[in-house]
């Protein structure tokens, strides 16, 4: 989404989070960019203080970051144009990753938390400040923004910006999944005819104003309206952070300009070179640090999708076991009922697939004519 943002609204400076991954594109055959510093291993960071894997933001121009022991580090929008982010100093080839993430408040306030690489493959997780039913995925596969029809919506069973929601993202040469407090919410085949991401990627999360007046009107309606100062701080909350490569080595760096994961060489060690490992002891440092703290041990909400997902993108809780020709109709069946539960909640998500150069707009629009549509059927 910042790669979206950051390309088609390069205007907009502020927002522009990935700046500094546009410095040096690996797959510019002119260029030789530095290696990316691997992480190898394991790791667990509480954000109780002040980590010594992450620092803040290169494109940060203004905000607050505080840690604390009962809710992790707190990113605050304070005033216009803040917009606090940490990323961290090390990269993953492949892996998992899951945190507890409360996330901001505020019309067009936009949260994200996401893993992105110098050729801009990108996983996202992002939540809207006004959006309290919703959680969307998305991805990126180098830097192709011909369409913006890769986002799924996943509808949460309680607001994430009023309490923490552990949130997972497993990420293989095979596949791509995201979890909401262990539901698997999305599965992403390497298949996919929309691009795979499979590059070295840095964490990072941070929250800004799409709704900021001076943005684009779709930029503004994307993000679910105009940011109202006044109401301000917006505070994203980010805790028990795990990340587990599934790669060693100590650095990570392109041989060539394909951008395909088979292209990536480990200094010192080996792509996927810990992949039983890395789930071993990622299962050990939940369970010493973390346990179980799930919200709720609910059943997975109507999931929605959008309507030009390909088959190997499957929005289905129970996808990972099925063929691509069941995820079709398990997708069919789902988007049927999607539609037609539209007396819950859940229809906030009819979605935004839409296609084409003003998806932005449109989709926006759309949400939030859905969103108010929800807010009656509550009220
Ligand atoms: C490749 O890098 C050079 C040098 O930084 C830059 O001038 C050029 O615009 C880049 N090309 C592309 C396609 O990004
Ligand atoms: C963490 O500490 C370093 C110095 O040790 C400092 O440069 C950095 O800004 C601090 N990070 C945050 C997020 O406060
Ligand atoms: C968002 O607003 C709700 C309602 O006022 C509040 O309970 C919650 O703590 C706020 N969340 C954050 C992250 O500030
Ligand atoms: C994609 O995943 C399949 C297994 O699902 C595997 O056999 C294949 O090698 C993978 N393709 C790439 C390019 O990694
Ligand atoms: C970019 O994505 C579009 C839509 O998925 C696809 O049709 C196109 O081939 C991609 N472009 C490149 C250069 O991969």
């Amino acid at each position: 989404m910042f790669l979206k943002l950051a390309i088609t609204l390069s205007t907009l400076c502020f927002i522009s989070f990935a700046a500094a991954d546009l410095d040096c594109n690996p797959l510019n055959t002119t260029v030789t960019c530095s290696a990316d510093p691997a992480l190898g291993k394991s790791m667990y960071e509480p954000f109780s203080s002040n980590s010594s894997y992450f620092s803040k933001s290169s494109s940060m121009n203004g905000g607050e970051v505080t840690f604390s022991e009962e809710e992790g580090v707190k990113l605050s929008l304070v005033k216009r144009y803040d917009n606090p982010a940490l990323e961290s100093d090390f990269y993953i080839m492949f892996g998992r990753v899951e945190a507890q993430i409360k996330v901001a408040n505020g019309t067009g306030v936009v949260s994200s938390f996401y893993l992105q690489s110098d050729d801009l493959d990108e996983i996202d997780l992002e939540w809207f400040g006004q959006d309290i039913y919703q959680t969307q995925t998305n991805f990126f596969s180098k830097g192709n923004t011909t369409t913006y029809d890769r986002g799924v919506y996943y509808n949460m069973p309680s607001p994430p910006q009023y309490e923490f929601y552990t949130y997972t993202i497993d990420w293989t040469s095979e596949r791509l999944e995201w979890y909401v407090d262990g539901v698997l919410v999305r599965t992403l085949s390497n298949d996919s005819n929309q691009g795979y991401p499979q590059s070295p990627m840095k964490l990072l999360f941070g929250i800004w104003a799409g709704g900021d007046p001076s943005n684009a009107e779709g930029t503004i309606l994307w993000a679910g309206g105009e940011t109202d100062y006044a109401d301000a701080p917006f505070s994203m909350y980010v805790k028990n952070l795990v990340v587990t490569d599934y790669s060693t080595g100590s650095s990570y760096s392109y041989s060539d300009t394909s951008g395909s994961w088979e292209s990536i060489v480990a200094a010192g060690g080996a792509v996927n070179g810990r992949l039983t490992t890395g789930e071993d002891d990622f299962d050990s440092l939940v369970a010493e640090n973390i346990g179980s703290t799930y919200v709720i041990g609910f059943v997975p909400a109507t999931t929605s999708t959008s309507t030009s997902s390909s088959s190997s993108d499957s929005t289905s809780p129970s996808s990972s076991t099925q063929t691509s020709t069941e995820i079709s109709s398990a997708m069919t069946s789902s988007s049927t009922s999607a539609s037609s539960s539209s007396a819950s909640a859940s229809s906030s998500s009819a979605s935004t697939s839409s296609s084409a150069s003003h998806s932005v707009a449109a989709s926006g629009a759309q949400r939030i004519v859905m969103l108010i549509i929800s807010l009656f059927q509550v009220l």
